[in-house]
């Protein structure tokens, strides 16, 4: 009660400060806010406490990590290949082997630290990865489509983010967000709330062999903030505080027509800097270093690594608009002919207000993971429909000062890197091969209906997709959130079981003459592997984030490696074609990422109670893989799935028994699996000219954007390729 009453109180004040007239009126009330936040700190700090409570990290036993490595493995090696795997395992595991002595050390690491795998882990993860940040790292939130009618009302929908944005900058500058709690498995526990005090201060820092995570501590007195705004590939330095207070919405607006103009004059404009963020880190981090020679830029730099957040006006891309292209455009923004300039990859967060409605949220990962973007994005769409733009006319003519163009000195070798980063920035344009499909047949409560957990019917539905497309199984990922420990971040969920595999075989290899009841078996036992490997992971005790400590752990003691990381199971392990990730919203808009391998798929989903959208990712250099064959036979799948639960349970309940007939005549696709092989036994040959057309839906104009729209790794050898 107090402390809501202190949040208000704060928030209050931050809105009153911004109409105080004087400067001894807002340095009065800045000194209110002060001891208001002073107040909530502590008041957080008291909450805070179950949160702070947190149990660290547990680390798991080293036999049974190497049990569950085997089990996982057995069905993804050639006997060969297993038998050798088994014999360096069991060499590793021995009584008085390396295994023990590095399980020891990191026992040592768990009891000194908060949590033992999180160094190791994000550098593996992402500080380590040289590839470029677009597409290959940094996911994206893609809103709902937005109807702008013209150049004005994409600054006035801009202005009412930043505006959103700032209110929810005050929440985490009081750390007045309430600590979470875990919903689906295992619900109801605390969760770390670490990561979302990094999403407006932290910055990566390229570095010539491993990026750095910079985070600014947070200071209690407001400092003066600013935000970069990119349009036409220029920077501007958009204060949000000026003479101590806080800009409103109409402001904002002000300064945005501002920059719109600055930004529209030709002779003015430089360089599009912004596309060597796009490079490769070790390419960039050169680049940056040659950028850094001239004191001009040394400031802009500045300016930009210190900023809260960008927001990128973006031109119209000319596209089509749906949702697989809204997807690929926020992903890599077209490349140098378009956006591909207008961004800055290694600032964590990035909204993207596009002329032609194209809107969206690209982020650098390493600082936290998407549930928390989702979290925050959600807030701001919310913030945004709760509170319609006050902004029906033009913002009058204030006496802000003017934004500031951030300047660059370009010499010739600094142009020679833009044009080389301009051509690699392309190909990964022309690489891409997305697809974002609506799934509409049915959504989570048909399948919670069948008594199963909803993320592994899913996960079982790829593995099928997987397996009718390229006729075996293959090492994949699910991210785990282990935020129920301190510094928690992610694990993998293993999704490849080899029950997942049996039911896949049955479901498609017509020869193995299974039946419905026992398809249905496979099926309950594939479900129940899965989401007993999920409570696994998501109590800490999978195997990914355990290997890769006793791998680290070695190289750390600088001892000659162990057999089991340089055997070839320990890459295929690692190599993972499949890089699935549930991010579910509540607010209309859905998340996509690339695949973390050349030849691999990212898979992104969002269930939802009567759909599922999914956001599939391939490369077209590839070719076994193509995104939209891909989406095609999982919505088959997901539909023989469902013909199966109905078929099966059609005696149990007579209305369902009904409605299973229906289904039944309305897809009869099963039997097509099981007369024939998959359509290509190994992997898929592309056939570029006529791509199998898949659904792509264009939603109608939802509540969600009536309401929003204003007024008018390919890593090195043995580091692990995942999402
Ligand atoms: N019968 C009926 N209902 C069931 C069920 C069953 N057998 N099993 C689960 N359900 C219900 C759950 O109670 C839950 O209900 P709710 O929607 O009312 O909360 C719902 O189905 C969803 O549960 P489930 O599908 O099992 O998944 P989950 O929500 O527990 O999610 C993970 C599982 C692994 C995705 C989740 O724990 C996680 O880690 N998420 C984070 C992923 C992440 O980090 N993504 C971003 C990476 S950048």
């Amino acid at each position: 009660m107090i402390y809501h009453t202190l949040i208000k109180y704060s928030l209050f004040l931050s809105q009153f400060t911004n109409s105080a007239n004087s400067c001894c009126q807002q340095v009065q009330l800045h000194l209110y806010a002060f001891k208001i936040r002073k107040m909530l700190e502590l008041t957080q700090f008291c909450m805070s406490r179950t949160a702070q409570a947190l149990p660290k990290l547990p680390l798991p036993a080293l036999r049974d990590t190497l049990e569950m490595y085997l089990r996982c493995m057995k069905h993804l090696l050639t006997e060969e290949q297993f038998n050798k795997t088994q014999h360096v395992v069991q060499k590793f595991g021995a009584p008085g082997g390396v295994g023990e002595l590095l399980q020891s050390k990191l026992m040592e690491r768990r009891d000194k630290q908060a949590n033992w795998v999180y160094d190791y882990w994000l550098k593996d993860m992402y500080l380590n990865n040289r590839l470029a940040l677009p597409i290959n790292s940094s996911p994206v939130m893609v809103f709902p489509q937005q109807h702008f009618k013209a150049p004005i009302d994409s600054l006035r929908f801009a202005a009412h983010l930043i505006s959103g944005a700032l209110e929810y900058k005050t929440l985490l500058d009081a750390h007045a967000l309430p600590v979470e709690y875990a919903r689906g498995q295992l619900a109801g526990t605390p969760l770390c709330m670490e990561q979302y005090y990094r999403l407006f201060t932290s910055y990566r820092l390229p570095g010539p062999e491993r990026d750095t995570l910079v985070a600014q501590e947070s200071s209690v007195m407001p400092e003066p903030e600013h935000i970069i705004v990119a349009c036409k590939n220029q920077f501007f330095v958009l204060d949000v505080v000026i003479n101590f207070r806080r800009l409103n919405e109409r402001d904002l607006l002000t300064q945005l027509e501002k920059i719109a103009r600055m930004a529209d004059s030709k002779e003015e404009r430089l360089p599009p800097i912004g596309l060597l963020t796009s490079d490769g880190r070790t390419e960039w981090a050169e680049s940056r270093s040659v950028l850094m020679r001239e004191s001009t830029n040394r400031d802009s730099l500045d300016m930009i690594e210190r900023c809260l957040c960008l927001v990128c006006l973006d031109d119209a891309s000319g596209l089509e608009l749906n949702d697989t292209t809204r997807a690929t455009l926020m992903l890599h923004a077209g490349g140098a002919a378009k956006n591909g300039g207008n961004r800055w990859y290694d600032k964590p967060m990035q909204f993207v207000v596009g002329a032609d409605g194209c809107c969206g949220v690209v982020c650098e990962h390493s600082a936290f993971e998407g549930i928390v973007l989702v979290q925050c994005t959600e807030y701001l769409l919310k913030y945004m429909m709760g509170s319609p733009s006050k902004l029906v006319r033009a913002a009058s003519v204030s006496e802000l000062p003017a934004p500031r163009r951030l300047r660059w000195k370009c010499t010739p070798d600094i142009h020679k890197l833009l044009a080389s980063s301009a051509d690699r920035l392309q190909r990964e344009v022309n690489n891409l091969d997305m697809n974002v499909h609506k799934f509409n047949d049915y959504g989570k409560e048909f399948i919670k209906k069948q008594k199963m957990s909803p993320d592994a019917y899913i996960q079982v539905a790829l593995q099928l997709a997987y397996y009718r497309c390229h006729g075996r199984p293959v090492s994949t990922y699910e991210s785990a959130s282990i935020r129920r420990f301190q510094q928690g971040r992610v694990d993998n969920i293993r999704s490849a079981t080899a029950e997942a595999l049996a039911f896949v075989r049955a479901m498609t290899d017509g020869k193995l003459g299974t039946n419905d009841a026992e398809k249905m078996e496979m099926l309950q036992s594939a479900i129940s592997a899965q989401t007993k490997y999920t409570i696994l992971a998501i109590t800490g005790m999978a195997i990914d984030n355990h290997i890769l400590g006793l791998r680290e752990l070695a190289h750390e003691l600088k001892m000659e490696k162990p057999e089991i990381f340089k055997d070839e199971a320990h890459l295929i392990s690692n190599h993972f074609i499949l890089s699935t990730s549930q991010v579910p919203t509540t607010v209309e808009m859905f998340c996509s990422y690339g695949p973390v391998v050349p030849n691999g798929y990212g898979a992104c989903y969002n269930p939802q109670s009567d759909h599922i959208i999914f956001s599939v990712s391939s490369f077209h250099e590839s070719s076994q893989t193509c995104s939209a064959e891909f989406v095609k036979i999982l919505v088959q799948g997901l539909l023989d799935m469902r013909d199966l639960c109905n078929k099966c349970n059609r005696g149990s309940n007579p209305t369902e028994q009904r409605q299973g007939q229906k289904l039944e005549r309305h897809t009869q696709t099963d039997t097509k699996w099981q007369s024939k092989p998959p359509a290509r036994p190994t992997d898929l040959t592309k056939n570029r000219q006529t791509p199998p057309q898949v659904l792509l839906t264009t939603p109608g104009q939802t509540k969600a954007e009536a309401q929003t729209q204003t007024s008018s790794e390919e890593s090195d050898g043995d580091s692990k390729e995942r999402k």
